[in-house]
């Protein structure tokens, strides 16, 4: 591992050449180079993804880039929050080598065609939820491969459908990336966390709590042993509908591969919800098997 002091700022490059070329020096001196992509605003989940990344790689790239391509029309896209300085402190403090920060006219010139779209992830959940949103992510992380090159690029699975896309794009585009799966950091109570969490009130952010609450439901129904997929979903999904301030999207009990509702769950199926609380689209998912730990 390369001996970098934590606290001495990263290099903050701009365009996908310079990055390249960074990359492929290292490269050249035989060090393994791990990316962690990201949109800022960075929280204990994006921590424990650069963590991971410090650890078993030698040098490590963290993108912050707020992709306009995965946000649909009218949706949170402006109110984002972008607080780059903070976040480049906390590169720091992480040791992280560099912080790949392009403008939108960079990513996306006058011009721009090409979209990725990937099927793995199925067409349900957030692809039907957010028309649009997947090819967006798949599209900016194909782009953040070709300017790293190869390395390992790290991702959390609170984005399950993400994971599933950009595993596939990572292997069917023939990129050498391999995809590294980090598990959801949560805060004490049980709150995934999220960038988004901080446009919470504090009552929005109580409300909140019942999404990882329905995926604790479902598992304890599951171990009190109801295996219909559709009345553990039931399950999880009461427990939102029951939050006066929480809009259930969906509550589910997928397969964790084609992420079809499965009929007869089994340890290995994944629950996913997702909800509004006040403006704010939350998701959260865990293993049927081993959901969020119940908080006192
Ligand atoms: P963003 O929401 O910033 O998340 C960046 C990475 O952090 C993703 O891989 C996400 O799954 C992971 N992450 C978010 N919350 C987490 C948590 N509580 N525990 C562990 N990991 C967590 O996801 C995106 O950005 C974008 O779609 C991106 C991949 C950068 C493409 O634009």
């Amino acid at each position: 591992m390369a001996d970098r002091a934590a606290s001495a700022s990263p290099i903050v490059v701009t365009t996908p050449q310079e990055l390249r070329s960074l990359t492929a020096g290292w490269r050249r001196a035989d060090e393994l180079v791990g990316l962690v992509p990201t949109m800022g605003a960075l929280h204990v989940g994006h921590r424990a993804l650069i963590e991971a990344a410090r650890r078993a790689c030698d040098r490590v790239v963290v993108s912050i880039f707020v992709n306009p391509l995965q946000f649909g029309p009218g949706l949170d896209y402006p109110s984002y929050p972008q607080p780059l300085e903070e976040d480049l402190e906390q590169l720091a403090q992480l040791g992280v080598d560099a912080c790949y920060h392009p403008a939108v006219a960079t990513l996306y010139p006058k011009g721009f065609a090409t979209r990725v779209s990937v099927s793995s992830g199925g067409d349900l959940w957030e692809a039907a939820s957010r028309p649009g949103h997947l090819v967006g992510v798949a599209t900016v992380v194909a782009k953040l491969f070709a300017a790293t090159g190869l390395c390992r690029a790290y991702f959390g699975e609170k984005d399950a459908q993400q994971v599933a896309v950009v595993s596939s794009l990572a292997r069917d585009l023939d990129t050498g990336v391999e995809v590294v799966v980090c598990p959801t950091v949560r805060d004490p109570d049980g709150l995934a966390a999220s960038s988004r969490n901080q446009l919470l009130s504090p009552a929005g952010r109580e409300a909140a709590l019942s999404l990882s609450r329905a995926l604790i439901k479902a598992g304890e129904t599951f171990a009190s042993g109801v295996v219909s997929g559709a009345e553990l979903s039931r399950a999880a999904a009461e427990v939102v509908e029951s939050e006066p301030r929480a809009r259930l999207d969906y509550a589910a009990v997928v397969d964790p591969v084609d992420f079809q509702p499965v009929e007869v769950a089994r340890s290995e199926s994944r629950v996913m919800v997702a909800a509004k609380v006040e403006a704010v689209r939350l998701i959260d998912t865990a293993l049927l098997g081993s959901p969020p730990q119940p908080s006192g």
